[in-house]
């Protein structure tokens, strides 16, 4: 029997990555880039954002789905907890925990189906519904460094979360 080969940088799935936006422009391209490689990936994905209020976790997500092809309003998920948008080639689900208040919230709002199908679920507060939502693709972290500026840290958490990274990040 052979041994296992030994981990090497290219199969070992790095923890985390760490950007810095100066300005909206950068959390635009990087939006633009994420969903060239949400679009090579059939939009299957879990992100789960973090961050203050006003980092720009909605932000993010409004540049994500305005260049996925969402041409209408975006609106914030802060009350309805989600907002649904039918893509071209995938569904996508944006939503925010911060007023989640408990399990049979999760229940009546029908987030375990949304979460059991495929496409694409964007999280704010994810911490409030912790326990019931499944491991993330990507945790990305959002810290406000100034007016514009943003440093960011994207936690890779599954060998999903690592191709889109990669599909994200090559020339
Ligand atoms: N580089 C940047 N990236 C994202 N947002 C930025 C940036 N620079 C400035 N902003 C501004 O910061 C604000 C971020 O607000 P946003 O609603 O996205 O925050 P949020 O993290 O979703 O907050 P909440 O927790 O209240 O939902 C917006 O007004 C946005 O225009
Ligand atoms: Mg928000």
């Amino acid at each position: 029997m052979n041994p296992a080969p030994p981990p090497s940088a290219a199969t070992a799935v790095p923890a985390t990555h760490s950007l810095r936006w100066h300005s909206e422009t950068d959390t635009q391209a990087f939006a633009a880039r994420l969903a060239q490689a949400l679009g090579l990936h059939g939009g299957d994905a879990f992100i789960a954002l973090h961050g203050d209020l006003g980092a720009g976790k909605t932000t993010l997500v409004r540049h994500l789905l305005r260049a996925l092809g969402v041409s209408g309003r975006i609106k914030s998920p802060t009350y309805a907890v989600v907002e649904s948008y039918d893509l071209p080639g995938f569904a996508a689900w944006h939503l925010d925990f911060y007023r989640f208040n408990n399990a049979q919230e999760f229940e009546d709002a029908g987030l375990r189906e949304i979460f059991a199908s495929p496409g694409l679920k964007l999280a704010e507060w994810p911490e409030k519904a912790a326990p019931h939502l499944p491991v993330a693709d990507w945790d990305v972290f959002l810290l406000s460094t100034g007016d514009a500026s943003r440093t960011v840290h994207v936690h890779i958490g599954s060998a999903r979360g690592e191709q889109l990274w990669t599909a994200g990040t090559e020339p």
